[in-house]
């Protein structure tokens, strides 16, 4: 056989085990979800009483941020299509909706203690009992980004009296609706909202604050969330009866090679990644790692002290185990090496990690970071359940992104394989993962790459004032899923 025959065969074969789909069913007890954020998709951003976040005005002064010049100003109108997007859940068959609340629609200012806007309250009570009409579980996510440009003026997450309002916020939620929220996520993707909000310039509001910004809003979040958490448990839980967690964003990291190093570069990348907000929230503090090497190279940089904020003996106990069970936002895998070329000071710098990719791994169109790698997903899920003892995991976000088009294989192939290696990690592995939820239900406001990435298993026309959803084939093909407990 010719060399290049032989190539040729084993990378049909390579391709075959690789997208060879489980035939496990999903357990009885598995739930499925499906996901979205408000700023993303209820538009109205002047609406009855609702004020500026952080997006809308940094968007309405600097357009160009985004690479379509878009913003959430109409989005996909949810605020008025809720109930067309409630059939289109209750059609697909899920179990949950996950959906987030903006804050300025319900403290127009902000702060602790100001004055409740009565028409974002209702908005929000329709969703929920419209949802609950038709069976769908409804899971609240507090806070998905959109921090009211008010509390920004003040320092937004880098001044510690967020957290007085923010606890605040979340306790006016747990009073307005646990009687029938069941699921309380406290934020979603903590990295992202501190170290690229505040430390880059990838999402709102685009401080730049390297090395320094990013730690001190991710430390006043961990409070707030713990406090958040604790509230609920000594003055809700007995009688609501709810759960309260918080999402973080991973990656899975693989070694880029065999060496030592590389091996050494992927573990330090899942602890200055995820285990940043995990580890405080599951073990108490920080990982040691970021400990250590923060400390270290503050001091070497000339800082007076480590550019890690330090937690208080009482706050490292408030927090740790502040969960009832832990978020997980997944999407791909990058490969780690080490690395010293960066700018100091920098989250980059501290952690010392490469990050690349594999040129065979099939590559999103339309978001440059997401390639398709299934097996990421159980490794990741392997590691959470030796680092933290197995806690009980919920999916939630997982998706693809595409461009326009009703026919999106890809999409069904990722979230087929996707879900395959997710019950190889239940039934092989016995990773306590309780369920999945899709991002997302719709094509929405794809922050920086506003309107051209595409998550949706409902398209959106975005040119049509009416913002028409038509589903995809992946809403088919998910909703089978659902249906038959399998992957078909
Ligand atoms: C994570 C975020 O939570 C969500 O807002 C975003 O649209 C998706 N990932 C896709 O990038």
């Amino acid at each position: 056989m010719k060399f290049c025959e032989s190539v040729f065969i084993i990378s049909v074969f390579i391709q075959l085990v690789s997208t060879e789909l489980s035939s496990y069913n999903f357990p009885e007890n598995f739930v499925f979800g499906v996901a979205t954020a408000a700023y993303q998709i209820e538009g109205a951003f002047n609406e009855d009483g609702k004020t500026d976040s952080i997006w809308d005005y940094n968007l309405h002064k600097k357009p160009d941020w985004v690479i379509d010049q878009g913003n959430g100003d109409v989005a996909c109108d949810s605020y008025h299509k809720w109930e067309e997007d409630i059939q289109l859940i209750a059609n697909l068959g899920v179990d949950f909706y996950r959906f987030s609340i903006a804050w300025t629609r319900i403290f127009p200012s902000g702060y602790a203690g100001s004055k409740i806007n009565d028409a974002g309250v209702i908005y929000y009570n329709k969703l929920i009992d419209g949802l609950l009409a038709k069976g769908i579980t409804p899971m609240v996510t507090i806070y998905h980004w959109d921090l009211p440009q008010n509390l920004q003026r003040n320092g937004g997450w880098m001044n510690e009296t967020i957290v007085d309002n923010y606890v605040f916020y979340a306790r006016t939620l747990f009073e307005l609706y646990g009687d029938r929220v069941k699921h309380w996520i406290t934020f979603n993707e903590p990295f992202q909202i501190c170290e690229s909000g505040y430390s880059e310039t990838d999402l709102a509001p685009f401080l730049n604050d390297s090395g320094v910004g990013g730690y001190i809003c991710a430390h006043n979040l961990l409070i707030s969330h713990g406090r958040a958490y604790r509230e609920y448990e000594r003055t809700f839980k007995q009688n609501q009866g709810g759960k309260v967690a918080i999402t973080a964003h991973s990656f899975w990291f693989e070694p880029q090679g065999e060496s030592d190093s590389d091996r050494a570069a992927a573990e330090r990348a899942m602890q200055f990644w995820y285990g940043w907000f995990m580890h405080p929230v599951i073990k108490g503090n920080y990982p040691p790692i970021m400990i250590e090497r923060i400390d270290e190279i503050s001091q070497k940089e000339g800082f007076q002290k480590s550019r890690l904020p330090k937690f208080t003996e009482g706050q490292i106990e408030m927090i740790r185990g502040s969960f009832d069970f832990i978020g997980v936002n997944h999407y791909t895998t990058a490969l780690a090496s080490i690395s010293n070329n960066f700018n100091e000071p920098s989250f980059y710098f501290d952690g010392g990690v490469n990050r690349t990719e594999d040129s065979n791994w099939v590559k999103s169109s339309t978001s440059t970071w997401l390639n398709k790698v299934p097996w990421g997903l159980r490794k990741l899920l392997n590691w959470i359940k030796q680092e933290y003892n197995n806690p009980p995991v919920l999916i939630t976000e997982n998706g693809w992104s595409s461009s326009t088009g009703l026919e999106d294989s890809r999409r069904v192939s990722y979230l087929n394989e996707y879900l395959s290696e997710l019950l190889k990690a239940i039934h092989e592995d016995e990773c306590n993962v309780i369920g999945y939820t899709h991002w997302s239900l719709l094509d929405n406001f794809e922050w920086l790459k506003g309107y051209t990435a595409r998550f949706g298993l409902v398209e959106v026309d975005f040119n049509n004032p009416d913002r028409t959803r038509t589903p995809r084939k992946s809403y088919g093909v998910y909703q089978k899923i659902i249906s038959s407990r399998k992957i078909n």
